[in-house]
């Protein structure tokens, strides 16, 4: 290695040692009183106090869970980052960073200060390190698989730590696979061949060496200690002792909670007509919901998009046979339950007659425990529930995961590469370039009766508008691949399409002899990795929209060097990979290989090694890592994606061939529900749904701001009496039948800080408002609402409530939560967690979700890319073609594009969704010129450094939505 290529490799890891310099142990005593200081002064403070934090030396990371961060960080860190202003809020439960300078908008920087440079540098990197440390403690104590490998994660195997450990045989095929002998049998198992080219339909072969591992049945895992799940059974003593026998399935009652916190208020209920809107789809139709100032609805319906891409607990649309009450039956009165009388029902608007079908259970047989180091562990949770999807990015929604959703997968019989799309003949509206629209379920395909009617694709559940849009969208991007292919195979026949075939490595496959089939498989592979990288540096950036987390999601895919310096990203992928990824040593294959990897980014780690070679499993697969622990989402995960708030009831329907800043129609999303959502798309066209889709906002993540339509819907394949159901009261039972922890322990589980009281979850800003500022109103009036719902009781100081973590003076946390022994406390531990996630009101600013829901985001949306051999070792010409990689990497044909200006401050490409929408409906193209990030209500001015407001650009004055 030459000087220079050293000093390269080493940069990066310099800085990174230079920024953790930025972390240190909360040492200093917390002086809260101080007041402000002149700028000047405190400009001197700020520096003197960095100076302290460095001299203060490393924060170690936490040798045991109760040592945890908790996004808490000393005084002298808190100052150096964010001044003064931060100290109060160390005080609260909520993490530091959200407080530190440049990480909100314009008003985030210092006033006075000579240069504001440094203090930005010293906020955004201090909270990019805050997020590090969180992931890497994330890492270590979070992971809880359920297919077996648990106790081997924790006792290790033949002397290599379990978080070091690479391959399980819980993850080989069984007997009855019919890939079983082709992978080995009862040998070592390796996929080889046609199993590694591409992504298989159930998901088997991503990790060659572990070939069962995220294929569709595998078990959900947990993130969550197991003996903390399932709280309300009281398994142990701590779990007792912390809902004193208060939570069930149906306690508190799940649509009493819902009616009473979870409802939109609507100041003209007539023209909302319980979500339905007016006859006609009528403009002056109107249902309130709080509006997101910086997202909008297409967002919502990417997220929906997605989850159907990651996980299922339903099989084909249903659950179990058996059925079951849903509540609307008992409320507290002084924290005793009583039965509702009739006039609450009617008051409520709940309805004790709904009924639901159970969840589908995998094992429920009791676990078997283990013993390491004295301790007992439990081998796995008390019930485990299947994901009946692939557990992949790989775009199974779109592509099938299983031998009955890929009948649906409709191929193009001019084409087999492509996917069927079809001129819709007859339609009302003007589509003049028409790229085509997905075909219609057909008598003899596979599907449930209540899809009846719906264009046929895998995953046709909960299909509405949104849905149908996104299908649409990325069926055209699949073809419009193919036919870029094809384009440049008639150009050049004979040149080499960089794919090989792995059984007969050596053969060079000209674009001429790509058969259909292996184009289908790398458009699939590059839709997949297009989706993951739109929804990685395009929805997410703007779903967490300040600069730290544009910082954090750009380095998770192209590292924090970004692109600008590809050798030194090689070299550093190559060593991170080689030294890290295969070491035994626990502490390099987890922490340091996850810091590390914020150098190259995680896409394509160890696509770059020396002397690849696609026959051999070292190289293909040589680029994942698992941290010890298989990959599947967790049932807190899918918890934490129970997102139906984003949903508005009417979609502003806009004509683009009309005046785009004008609402023409309200359609009721209800009525395009299911097989409606078709006619809806036919009627109205991908180009005007794509302007309306983009144009409005969606629904805040918060308190009273479900959708009313969910509340009621109406669910065709219901066997019960009233065949409706509550949505929003399901999310609550559906989290109760999977065991999540509740709140304040999935919050300490998590390594945040727990909350002492409902009161907990008022902004502090707004708490030191004058008691009738309107905010300040609205949120002690849902902390009362909680505390009517949940309840509150004598608390018993002798009565220890977790060993997750403990006060910080070192004692056990007990059930007086630091209250006085013996007075009366809220039943803070028993909010459910959706209720609890929609409750912070105290968020990082540009937070479209909770830090709550932020937590187990960190940990999972970076394990799903560190897993997937096809995003890491994987990425290569050899099975996307060399098309393919250019295309991912360019966001489309040809080179990259550069975005006008500099959004933000930053020089970046235009973004992967902006040019998929402008390729696929090229009549948006006008509309979108405007458009920086696609998620970003498209009329919306984003002036200045990551502005919230809600203003227009100049050529939408005129658009009702912006009245105020
Ligand atoms: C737009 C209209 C939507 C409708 C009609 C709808 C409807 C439903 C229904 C009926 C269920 C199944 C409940 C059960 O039996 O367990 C469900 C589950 C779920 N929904 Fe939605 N939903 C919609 C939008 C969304 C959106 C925007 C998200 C955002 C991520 C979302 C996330 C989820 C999740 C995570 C589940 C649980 C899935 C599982 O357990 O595997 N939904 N939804």
């Amino acid at each position: 290695m030459g000087k220079s290529e050293l000093r390269n490799n080493l940069r990066l890891p310099l800085a990174l040692l230079a920024l953790s310099f930025f972390l240190l142990p909360s040492t200093f005593a917390q002086d809260t009183t101080a007041a402000k200081p002149d700028p000047k002064k405190e400009e001197a403070a700020a520096l003197l106090a960095c100076a302290k934090a460095v001299l203060a030396g490393f924060r170690p990371i936490a040798p045991t869970r109760d040592a945890r961060f908790e996004g808490k960080v000393s005084e002298a860190n808190a100052v150096c980052r964010g001044g003064q202003q931060t100290l109060q809020f160390r005080l609260t439960p909520w993490v530091d960073w959200q407080q530190y300078w440049g990480t909100g908008d314009m008003s985030s920087l210092p006033s006075g200060f000579l240069s504001t440079k440094g203090p930005e540098f010293r906020g955004v990197t201090g909270a990019l390190t805050d997020l590090e440390f969180q992931r890497i403690e994330l890492i270590k104590f979070n992971l809880f698989d359920n297919s077996g490998t648990y106790p081997e994660f924790i006792a290790g195997r033949n002397g290599v730590g379990g978080p070091a450990l690479k391959v399980w045989p819980q993850m080989r095929l069984p007997a009855t696979d019919p890939n079983y002998k082709a992978v080995g049998g009862d040998g070592d198992q390796v996929c080889t061949g046609d199993l590694v080219r591409g992504r298989t339909v159930n998901g088997i072969c991503n990790d060659v060496r572990n070939p069962l591992m995220g294929s569709t049945g595998m078990p959900f895992a947990r993130n969550v200690e197991f003996e903390t799940a399932f709280p309300d059974r009281g398994a142990n003593v701590l779990t007792q002792n912390r809902h004193g026998g208060r939570i069930g399935l149906l306690k508190p009652d799940p649509q009493v909670i819902s009616r009473v916190l979870l409802t939109r208020t609507q100041s003209t209920p007539d023209k909302c007509n319980g979500g339905f809107g007016l006859p006609n789809n009528a403009v002056n139709a109107n249902c309130d919901y709080q509006k997101a100032p910086f997202f909008n609805v297409l967002a919502a319906y990417w997220i929906q998009f997605m989850t159907h891409d990651w996980f299922s607990h339903m099989e084909d649309g249903h659950n179990a046979t058996v059925y079951i009450d849903v509540g609307c039956k008992t409320k507290l009165v002084n924290n005793v339950e009583v039965p509702l009388t009739p006039e609450d029902v009617k008051e409520l608007g709940c309805r004790p007659g709904d009924q639901v079908d159970k969840t589908l259970v995998d094992q429920d047989s009791a676990p078997n425990t283990f013993t390491v180091g004295g301790k007992v562990y439990m081998a796995r949770a008390a019930e485990t529930f299947s994901n009946n999807n692939t557990a992949w990015w790989d775009g199974s929604q779109m592509y099938g995961f299983d031998d009955e959703s890929v009948k649906r997968v409709k191929r193009d019989p001019a084409d087999p590469a492509k996917l069927l799309l079809q001129p819709l003949p007859g339609a009302a509206h003007s589509d003049p370039v028409t790229g085509g629209y997905l075909p219609v379920l057909q008598p003899g395909d596979p599907f449930q009766p209540q899809w009846a009617g719906q264009e046929s694709v895998a995953f046709p559940d909960n299909w509405t508008i949104g849905l149908s849009f996104l299908h649409t969208l990325f069926a055209r991007e699949h073809n419009s691949f193919v036919t870029e292919f094809r384009k440049q195979a008639a150009l050049t026949p004979t040149a080499d399409s960089g794919l090989r075939d792995p059984s007969d490595p050596k053969r060079v496959i000209r674009y001429d002899n790509v058969t259909p089939d292996e184009l289908f498989a790398a458009a699939r592979l590059v839709v997949s990795a297009e989706i993951a990288k739109i929804h990685t540096t395009e929805w997410t950036p703007q779903l967490l929209y300040d600069e730290p987390l544009y910082k954090g999601m750009n380095a998770n895919w192209n590292g924090l060097l970004g692109s600008g310096d590809p050798d030194v990203s090689k070299a550093l992928s190559d060593i991170i990979t080689k030294n890290f990824g295969k070491s035994k040593d626990v502490a390099k294959s987890t922490q340091w290989y996850s810091v590390f990897s914020s150098g190259p980014g995680i896409f394509g780690l160890g696509s770059n090694a020396p002397h690849y070679d696609i026959t051999k499993a070292d190289s293909i697969n040589g680029g994942v890592n698992h941290f010890g622990s298989p990959f599947n989402f967790p049932e807190e995960f899918v918890s934490v994606y129970r997102l139906h708030p984003l949903v508005p009831d009417l979609i502003e329907f806009r004509n683009l061939s009309k005046d785009p800043n004008q609402i023409v129609s309200k359609v009721a999303v209800i009525n395009t529900f299911e097989g409606k959502a078709t006619d809806a798309m036919h009627d109205g066209g991908m180009a005007n749904w794509g302007l309306s889709l983009g144009r409005q906002r969606l629904g805040l993540l918060t308190l009273h701001n479900d959708p009313q339509f969910m509340q009621n819907i109406t669910l065709p394949r219901l066997d019960s009496p009233t065949k409706q159901i509550d949505l929003a009261a399901l999310d609550i039972i559906r989290d109760r039948e999977h065991g999540v922890p509740r709140f304040n322990e999935f919050r300490r589980q998590y390594g945040l800080r727990q909350l002492t009281s409902y009161d907990d979850f008022m902004d502090p800003a707004v708490r030191a408002l004058p008691a009738d500022a309107p905010a300040r109103v609205q949120q002690q009036q849902a902390v009362d609402q909680l505390r009517q719902v949940y309840g509150t009781h004598v608390c018993d100081a002798s009565k220890v409530i977790t060993d997750a973590q403990v006060n910080e003076d070192k004692t056990p946390i007990n059930d007086c939560l630091g209250h006085p022994n013996g007075s009366v406390v809220d039943n803070i531990e028993d909010v459910d967690t959706v209720v609890g996630y929609l409750a912070e009101f105290t968020r990082p600013h540009g937070f479209a979700i909770s830090e709550t829901q932020f937590v187990v985001f960190i940990l999972n949306a970076s394990r799903r890319l560190f897993s997937d051999r096809f995003f890491t070792s994987s990425f290569r010409p050899e099975f996307y073609t060399q098309m393919g990689v250019d295309w991912v990497t360019n966001n489309g044909p040809g080179p990259a594009m550069i975005e006008q200006g500099a959004p933000n401050g930053h020089v970046q490409p235009v973004l992967p969704l902006k040019r998929v929408l402008m390729r696929n409906i090229p009549e948006l193209q006008p509309e979108l010129s405007h458009v920086v990030n696609a998620f970003d209500p498209w009329a919306r001015d984003r002036g200045q450094y990551y502005t919230l407001d809600w203003t227009p650009r100049a050529d939408a004055v005129s658009d009702p939505a912006f009245k105020k």
